[in-house]
């Protein structure tokens, strides 16, 4: 949601008819006391209510603005009624006790483009269809057998990323951590899901592949002007749909070959491909409309790609990031690993050894209370009028929840902003949806399909970074340079990217 430049001044041009119309009309229908058992916020101004309140990142704004209405309060963002929750307690009435009244989307014009969000399962209503797709996902694609069953295809690809490293330590290169964990993302999710490879570390097709992935993240997490003031969507004004039309028709024709590719093949006979790809197939049959059509299946690996790789390696830059800049921690982590398994040499760590490692565990945990990726989750939307804490949740408003802000709560966490895995170690704390202080992957019906595997990768990555290689920064860089700051898209990612020097171990 955070603005740019043709939005500001777009939303300049709204604020100049909203000031006029505020003097033409001083109406009390545009007071908020005519909303009186809306939850507490900000005086609402007409046509564009509360939308300059959000700047560059929302999260931070909203976070700011809660601490004068409270952990439950309302904006008006444009035509929608938009509230907000910060704490813990509203958050498990949001996405426990009420989830199934809060479990829908507000659907950004951009998706709507190729019948995107009339079969995606990021977008869809929590509908049977929608029912259906988390059934797949749970049963073909995230279950621990079918995830243990691929574990050594993604033990392949986690080996090649850290020969990677040794090639940038032999030629003494940084290492670009966000880009090369975002090849590796890729390649795992390619390889559990059709056992192929998308990207590889040198070429330049895997920064193709990330630049959609970012452009269309970025796209769907900055602020379309045609969202909020609906008469706009006729004329597309920032061009976000003409470019989503593009990207998504990209990523779908990737899709579409490799599909292509695997039908043939299993018409020869020459490769049944019993992988997550395979399975799928199984269940679909084109034109089938009570079931699982190709058509389905192309859009649901848009979603799964782009809901999965970008997440992935922005939560382990960021981990990384946080580790170098407290390299005793970084030991820590280091020594953890030789102890339980051994230095490389003896046997590389493996997805089963994660378990076994608390401290890297508690490093994960600190780091995606810091830096969720999906700071305010996706948008969630209500379907019918919701009582919370004596306020109304009218029906069809937004509904965001802040993680971002309740994971720097100082009436939750002792120094709040501070990188301390240690915190962990002493509470039972757990990121997976039952712990509402910490809920990077949401909690509830729409929690993150992929939090397993998501999980998996991304300790799994860190580890073997930590567990092959000592890690410096570039010649006159010091830990308290590194430049922390976010830009948001619909995912939180580093601004500056990390660059760091490994050294063999
Ligand atoms: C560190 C990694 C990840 C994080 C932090 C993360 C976080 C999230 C969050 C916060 C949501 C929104 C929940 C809500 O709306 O309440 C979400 C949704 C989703 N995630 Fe993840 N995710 C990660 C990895 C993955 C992976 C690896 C996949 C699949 C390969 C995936 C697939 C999805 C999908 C499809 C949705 C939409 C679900 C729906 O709307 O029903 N995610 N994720």
């Amino acid at each position: 949601m955070p603005m740019d430049y043709i939005t500001f001044f777009l939303v300049l041009a709204l604020s100049f008819v909203s000031i006029c119309i505020h003097i033409l009309v001083s109406n009390p229908i545009f007071r908020r006391s005519s909303t009186a058992r809306l939850p507490p916020g900000p005086y609402a101004f007409p046509v564009i209510g509360n939308f300059l309140a959000l700047g560059n990142k929302p999260h931070e704004s909203l976070a700011t603005l809660s601490k004068t209405y409270g952990p439950i309060m309302s904006l008006k963002l444009g035509s929608i009624t938009t509230i907000v929750v910060s704490s813990p307690k509203i958050a498990k009435e949001v996405l426990q006790k009420h989830d199934l009244n809060i479990s829908s989307r507000i659907i950004p014009d951009s998706v709507k483009v190729l019948d995107h969000s009339i079969v995606s399962i990021v977008w869809l209503p929590a509908s049977n269809q929608w029912r259906k797709l988390r059934k797949i996902c749970k049963e073909y694609l995230f279950s621990a057998q079918v995830l243990d069953s691929s574990q050594g295809l993604r033990r392949k690809k986690v080996r090649e990323l850290v020969d990677y490293v040794h090639e940038s330590c032999t030629s003494g290169q940084a290492v670009d951590i966000g880009r090369a964990a975002f090849t590796t993302s890729l390649n795992l999710l390619a390889n559990t899901f059709f056992s192929i490879d998308l990207a590889h570390y040198q070429a330049n097709s895997s920064q193709e592949f990330k630049d959609i992935v970012s452009t269309v993240m970025d796209l769907v997490g900055k602020t379309n002007v045609a969202d909020y003031f609906p008469l706009l969507k006729l004329i597309d004004p920032q061009h976000f749909r003409r470019q989503m039309k593009f990207y998504f028709g990209k990523l779908l024709e990737i899709f579409e070959a490799i599909i292509n590719q695997r039908l043939q093949s299993r018409a020869s006979s020459s490769g049944l491909g019993n992988d997550v790809l395979g399975t799928l197939l199984n269940q679909s049959k084109d034109n089938d409309t009570e079931g699982f059509s190709i058509n389905d299946l192309k859009h649901l690996l848009l979603d799964l790609f782009l809901a999965g790789t970008d997440t992935t390696s922005a939560s382990v830059e960021w981990a990384m990031a946080e580790l170098m800049k407290r390299p005793d921690a970084m030991a820590k982590a280091r020594n953890e690993l030789e102890e339980v398994i051994g230095r490389d040499g003896h046997r590389l760590v493996q997805e089963s050894d994660i378990p076994t490692l608390p401290y890297l565990q508690a490093v994960v945990k600190e780091s995606l209370r810091l830096h969720p990726v999906a700071p305010l989750l996706i948008p969630h939307k209500a379907e019918a009028d919701v009582e919370i804490c004596g306020y109304t949740v009218p029906k069809n408003a937004q509904v965001l929840v802040n993680v971002w802000a309740m994971g720097r709560d100082p009436n939750i966490w002792s120094n709040p902003n501070s990188f301390l895995p240690e915190r962990f170690l002493e509470h039972e704390t757990d990121f997976r949806g039952q712990d509402f202080e910490l809920i990077p992957f949401g909690a509830g019906r729409r929690v993150c399909p992929g939090m397993a595997l998501g999980s998996r990768m991304l300790h799994f990555m860190l580890a073997s970074l930590l567990q092959s290689f000592d890690w410096k920064l570039e010649e006159g860089v010091k830990p308290e340079d590194i430049d922390m700051n976010d830009k948001t898209g619909l995912t939180m990612q580093k601004a500056m990217p990390l660059k760091a020097i490994a050294i063999k171990l």
